[in-house]
């Protein structure tokens, strides 16, 4: 396994710049979620929240069981820099007063990243303070420090909509990717069998609702994804094959039947997840075998609100030495406060970005593993990766 070679960008600042106080500006637009948030960094590491805001865009993709990219990009255009006001005048802060601005610069749908991109630059530009690209992936990452002073190094299990990956973080731009979906991600595999069983959009809320009321909740056999590879790899198309041939022989469906169908279509992603989580746990556990246990499984991302995947995850974690960190729902979703967050722990460290810093579609976390995995593209690796 690849372990990331990047030299530590903490030796690109002083202890004394590592160690400043820095408040910052994060706008965040790569989905589905307009959001704007300020965070105070303080010299412990401590995190502080000043003002935060999401909006998100459920109502206008429902129609389409999906978020369609033109409608998602024209949302977040209409309304960044209304948001970007609000949580300046919520903080009682006018943007000079901020250290730096950060916006999400990629992976996510272009249009809509541009939209956060766009406005950071415009007040960077505007105010003269430096410009943070961060990724999506590193926010996220990054987003249980905003809860708690929590150490370096941790496993990160991302599962949303949009991702499903596991990363060993072992500090600021020093990621290694141990696995990542190689088709759908875990949301996209609630959502699609909500749709199959014409269930609503978000899938995933919807499915776990229904898989409540479920009589027989093993009565449709379902495949276990990848039983064969021993990687920590994910993969959610064949059991959307499955649910819909399963759906499709219903002659007439039930809400019994569909009840059954769901807390097994629920079942099995939460197990898929658990096991390959498992199995990085075990790696991660030999790679740091002189850290004191438990040691720390983050998991963030829509569905880490799942019960039955966070129920799986409990029972991984106490079978391999680890404790389950789940930050608050509202920093496991999309939101900017952990893009604010990881700007000022960048600023902290010199790492800042040029103006013409692009938009990326897609952007590895671990260039490394994904220089040694190049075929970063379309399927295999492909963007979900
Ligand atoms: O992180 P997120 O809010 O947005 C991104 O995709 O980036 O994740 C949204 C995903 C959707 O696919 C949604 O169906 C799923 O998270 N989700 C859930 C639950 N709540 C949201 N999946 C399973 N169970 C849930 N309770
Ligand atoms: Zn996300």
């Amino acid at each position: 396994m690849a372990i990331d070679q990047a030299p530590a960008p903490a030796q690109q600042a002083s202890a004394q710049e590592i160690a400043r106080t820095v408040t910052v500006l994060g706008l965040e637009s790569s989905c589905d979620d307009s959001a704007a948030a300020i965070v105070r960094l303080h010299g412990d590491g401590s995190a502080q929240v000043l003002a935060e805001r999401v909006i998100g865009q459920n109502e206008a993709h429902a129609p389409f069981g999906g978020v369609v990219p033109e409608i998602a990009a024209r949302g977040h255009a209409e309304r960044m820099d209304t948001l970007a006001a609000e949580v300046l005048a919520e903080a009682e802060l006018s943007v000079s007063e901020l250290d730096a601005v950060a916006a999400t610069a990629g992976p996510g749908l272009i249009g809509g990243v541009m939209a956060a991109l766009m406005t950071a630059k415009g007040l960077a530009l505007g105010a003269g303070l430096p410009l943070i690209a961060v990724n999506h992936l590193e926010g996220h990452a990054l987003s249980p420090r905003l809860t708690e002073p929590l150490a370096f190094p941790w496993l990160l299990l991302l599962v949303s909509g949009g991702h499903t990956q596991l990363l060993v973080v072992e500090g600021v731009g020093r990621m290694t990717r141990l696995g990542s979906t190689i088709d759908d991600a875990a949301g996209e595999a609630f959502d699609k069998s909500a749709k199959i069983m014409g269930l609503g959009f978000p899938g995933g809320p919807a499915v776990e609702a229904i898989a409540r009321e479920a009589a027989d909740p093993g009565r449709f056999p379902l495949p276990r994804m990848l039983a064969k590879d021993k990687s920590c790899d994910f993969s959610f198309a064949g059991l959307k094959t499955a649910v819909k041939r399963s759906w499709d022989a219903l002659e007439a469906p039930t809400p019994e039947d569909r009840a059954d169908l769901a807390a097994a279509a629920q079942a099995a992603i939460a197990r898929h997840l658990c096991e390959r989580a498992g199995r990085a746990m075990a790696i991660f556990s030999e790679r740091f075998a002189d850290l004191d246990r438990p040691l720390p499984l983050v998991v963030a991302g829509g569905v880490a609100a799942n019960a039955a995947v966070r129920t799986g995850l409990e029972a991984a974690c106490a079978e391999h030495g680890f404790r389950l960190i789940a930050p608050p729902m509202k920093y496991c979703t999309d939101n900017a406060a952990m893009i604010a967050l990881a700007g000022a722990e960048r600023l902290r460290l010199g790492l800042t970005d040029p103006l013409d810093a692009p938009a990326r579609a897609r952007w590895p976390l671990d260039e490394h593993s994904a220089a040694n995995a190049p075929a970063t593209g379309a399927g295999r690796k492909g963007p979900k990766a």
